[in-house]
């Protein structure tokens, strides 16, 4: 498998497993097993972090810059598609940072934040399961079927980049460590609570 694909591969795993624990947020906060006033802000703000500096600023636009132009360079068999995955990653953008904004509106408890953050969330979470999705099972199968040797060695170096402990977009380390204690704040089954007793 191309290296660039390996890469891709597993920073939707990374990015799911982030996903996850929002998900479980919402849960909670759907359920009122989590009340907003006892809602961990760091937690939120540590995965919100994730996903702008990860997703958007990294995985998204070495997808926009190198895979889907050497796709529609060598087949139209997926032009619709790619049209709606980039227009997903604008979309994505605007969405999260109105997420952002419900976030600090619930955190400065202005009444009827807490279902507009479950909503907003929601759509956001399904939105971005579904942008995954449908990469994970149309356009990578499609870039490493036509796809040559040649047209892989720039997406290579591009998302090589980004498995770069010095020389990436952002330090390796630090989506690291944002990893580590977004799984150690994340509420049980999934994570520790950040050792909170729950
Ligand atoms: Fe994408
Ligand atoms: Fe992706």
């Amino acid at each position: 498998m191309p290296r660039a694909l390996e890469i891709m591969k597993r920073e939707h795993l990374s990015l799911n497993s982030v996903l996850h624990v929002l998900n479980q947020l919402v849960l909670d906060l759907e359920s009122g097993r989590l009340r907003s006033d006892d809602v961990d802000y760091d937690l939120f703000e540590k995965i919100m972090t994730y996903i702008e500096e990860f997703s958007d600023t990294m995985h998204h636009p070495k997808e926009d810059k190198y895979l889907f132009p050497a796709l529609l360079k060598k087949t139209s068999e997926a032009n619709e598609v790619i049209l709606e995955l980039e227009e997903q990653h604008r979309r994505g953008i605007a969405n999260r940072k109105k997420l952002e904004v419900h976030i600090q509106a619930m955190k400065d408890r202005h009444p009827g934040q807490v279902e507009k953050v479950i909503d907003a969330m929601k759509d956001y979470l399904q939105a971005h399961r579904e942008h995954m999705k449908l990469e994970d099972h149309v356009i990578m199968p499609l870039a490493e079927r036509v796809l040559s040797e040649e047209d892989w060695a720039p997406i290579d170096a591009a998302f090589n980049q980004n498995e770069d402990p010095l020389f990436g977009d952002v330090p390796k380390s630090k989506f690291r460590k944002l990893l580590s204690d977004i799984t150690f704040l994340a509420p049980a089954p999934i994570g520790l609570g950040g050792g909170r007793n729950r």
